[in-house]
This record gives structure tokens, sequence and C-alpha cells, in this order.
């Protein structure tokens, strides 16, 4: 598998190389190893071949047109015929793999249509994290040109309105099966934070 994962990595890496920096290959790393990671933790029965694939085309268009990474990476994986990794597959599984990659986004708003859909999202969703959240808003709001305390106060009341215990940031079942323990600490972190320990992490 290491080899497989291996070769698919370098086969779409020139794609990711044109991508901001939030989607670099690094991105489709932490996608892959996190999709392999849920199949482990739910010891679900599925082609893992088919994971990496998706994992890793999931966002090679993101460059091309972000409003529409996903339709477009989606007809690449059904359709393109030059592309030595996905002619390795049935067209069956070429279908499966590009509904994952259709389905990815978080702002999806149907069904998602399989197991291996479910996988792609939550691992493109990742682990709730405090500090990478906190650093991210960080980033956002200074490069808008804000003071640190207003900046501070603004990443406070962000954490506490979208992620505390009563946020509403909704986790679905598929996510909580995987990360329900990791959500449940990071809600009471969440709840306990002060602006001080916001500033900690700005400035470690
Ligand atoms: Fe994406
Ligand atoms: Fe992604």
């Amino acid at each position: 598998m290491q080899n497989f994962i291996k070769r698919v990595r370098e086969y779409y890496k020139k794609h990711y190389d044109l991508n901001d920096e939030a989607h670099r290959i690094d991105h489709a790393d932490s996608v892959c190893e996190e999709a392999l990671f849920i199949i482990d933790t739910l010891k679900l029965n599925i082609n893992k071949r088919m994971v990496v694939v998706a994992a890793y085309t999931h966002d090679i268009f993101c460059s091309v047109n972000r409003k529409t990474h996903n339709v477009l990476a989606s007809k690449y994986v059904l359709n393109e015929k030059d592309d030595e990794i996905l002619n390795e597959f049935s067209k069956g599984q070429r279908l499966s793999m590009a509904e994952a990659v259709l389905q990815h986004r978080s702002s999806y708003k149907g069904e998602r249509s399989s197991i291996l859909s479910r996988i792609i999202a939550t691992a493109d969703m990742g682990r709730v994290n405090i500090k990478y959240i906190i650093l991210r808003s960080y980033k956002y709001h200074s490069s808008n040109g804000k003071s640190d305390i207003e900046i501070v106060d603004e990443i406070y009341e962000h954490l506490q309105d979208k992620f505390s215990s009563n946020g509403y940031r909704k986790y679905d079942d598929f996510y909580m099966s995987v990360y329900g323990d990791i959500v449940n600490d990071f809600k009471k972190e969440v709840d306990e934070i002060t602006k001080e320990d916001i500033i900690k992490v700005i400035e470690e």
C-alpha cells in the first residue's frame, strides 16, 4: 500500500504545486492519512486504493476554478483517458471515486451517496483543533489590518459562537463516530478558553 500511495502522490503532485497555500500536496497527504485512519477506526471493509486515489484527486483543480473545483476533478476522475492511475480501475470504481470527489465539500447540500463519499468529506474536514483555528483566524484578520486587541476579541467571540458546547457548528453522526472524543474535549477547551489563552497561542 505504501508504494501505491507514493506512486499516486507523485502522479498528482504537479496539480497541487499550482494551488494556494492551503491546498498544496501536504493537504492531500493529510486527507489520505485521515481517510485511512477512519477506515481502521471504523473497521470498514472498503477498497483502500480507491480511497487513496479519491484523496489525492479531490483538490487537483483548486487553482483552475475554486468554485467548481470539485465538479472539474470529478469529471476528470470519471472520464480522463490518459491517466495512468485511473486507467487501472473499472468504470464502476471510477464512478464511485468521481462521486466522492464531487461530494467532498463541506458546503455540499445533498445526502452523500456512499461510504467512500463520507470518508473523503470527513477526512477533508479533518480533526477539530483549537490552536489551528486560532492561528488561521489570526492570519485572516491580521491581513485585513485590524489591531491585535480587536482580533483577539473577535477570535474569542467566534470560538464561543461556533465551537462551544452551545455553538452552531454541528457534527454529523459519521464524524462523531470517528472523532467523538476529540470533539467533546475540543468543546470543553473552547468553553474554558480565555482571551489570555488566545494571546498565548498567537505569541507562541
Ligand atoms: Fe476541496
Ligand atoms: Fe480538500
